[in-house]
């Protein structure tokens, strides 16, 4: 499988239903919308929702609640980074190759757009009319979820390396919604309740990995390849899986927690080979 062509195409496709979904950039107050389509149409990576596309595809043709889910998962995603930005947290000034949500619109805009996307991500799952894809993306977004995950990273910044912390922090931030990615597109699809419990240990490391690789590439990259500050953690003396386990434990256990995510892949009795070559894309990404 071409797993990059794979992506592409879905990229298309979850980028044509995002700009579908956001009111117009006239809708009063025009200042609002403008903003929430700028930090949403802003060529981010979208791999939450090809995850939930994907993760449809097994249980048979992804019903219209499979695209539905994706860009309400992407819109979610895109509220947390415009709030992670704000200087009271990461206080970083470029996002995804352009001035962040509240350099370009004020700081309170950026509070209030970052709310926005986040009620208008619940609003569309409310109008699948699928009750249980609402309650997976706020059980993975809430208190104990994504943003447990963000309080903890904020006030573990400058703080003795700690292994239990950093653990919770990565899980909670940032594996706990790619876990419900990919479960929520099982639920579009249909999927049995075993099945959702292996394709959750499936996400949840992929997740893990993921913020791995995002710690990494903090400290390897470059701003023009990532679109983001580069350094960020390291000026914040943040906690990050480097900081508290050094480089080369960082990498092994990225292709480890790939290799777990593949075994539970394979536990299914299903056609898994697009999620299996994600998984795989993941751990070598550059950006
Ligand atoms: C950035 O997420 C924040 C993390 C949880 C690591 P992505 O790396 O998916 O960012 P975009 O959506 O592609 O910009
Ligand atoms: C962000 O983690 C996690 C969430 C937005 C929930 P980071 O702070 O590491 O993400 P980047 O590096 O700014 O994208
Ligand atoms: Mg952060
Ligand atoms: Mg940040
Ligand atoms: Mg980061």
């Amino acid at each position: 499988m071409n797993i990059s062509n794979y992506i592409k195409q879905r990229q298309a496709q979850i980028e044509t239903a995002l700009q579908d979904s956001l009111p117009s950039g006239g809708t009063r107050p025009a200042i609002l919308h403008e903003a929430m389509r700028y930090c949403v149409l802003n060529g981010g990576k979208r791999i939450r929702p090809v995850l939930v596309l994907a993760a449809a595809e097994p249980f048979g043709t992804p019903a219209a609640a499979a695209l539905d889910a994706a860009v309400a998962i992407e819109l979610f995603h895109c509220s947390t980074l415009v709030h992670d930005d704000l200087p009271c947290m990461d206080d970083d000034d470029l996002r995804r190759g352009m001035p962040t949500c509240h350099v370009k619109f004020g700081e309170a805009n950026a509070v209030l757009t970052g709310d926005a996307l986040m009620i208008h991500a619940f609003q569309m799952l409310a109008e699948t009319g699928n009750t249980r894809l609402a309650l997976e993306l706020a059980q993975a977004a809430g208190s104990r979820g994504v943003i447990a995950g963000q309080v903890e990273d904020l006030a573990a910044e400058g703080q003795e390396p700690n292994a239990g912390l950093i653990e919770f922090i990565h899980i909670n931030k940032t594996a706990i919604l790619i876990r419900a990615a990919v479960r929520m597109g099982a639920i579009a699809g249909g999927a049995r309740e075993d099945e959702l419990e292996n394709l959750g240990i499936f996400g949840e490391k992929i997740g893990l990995a993921f913020q791995i690789v995002d710690d990494v590439l903090d400290e390897t990259s470059t701003e023009e390849v990532l679109g983001k500050p580069t350094g960020s953690d390291l000026k914040l003396r943040k906690m990050t899986y480097i900081a508290v386990h050094g480089m080369d434990a960082a990498r092994a256990r990225i292709k480890q927690l790939t290799t777990e995510a593949i075994n539970a892949l394979d536990m299914l009795q299903r056609e898994t080979t697009a999620l299996r070559s994600i998984a795989e894309y993941l751990v070598d990404r550059e950006y």
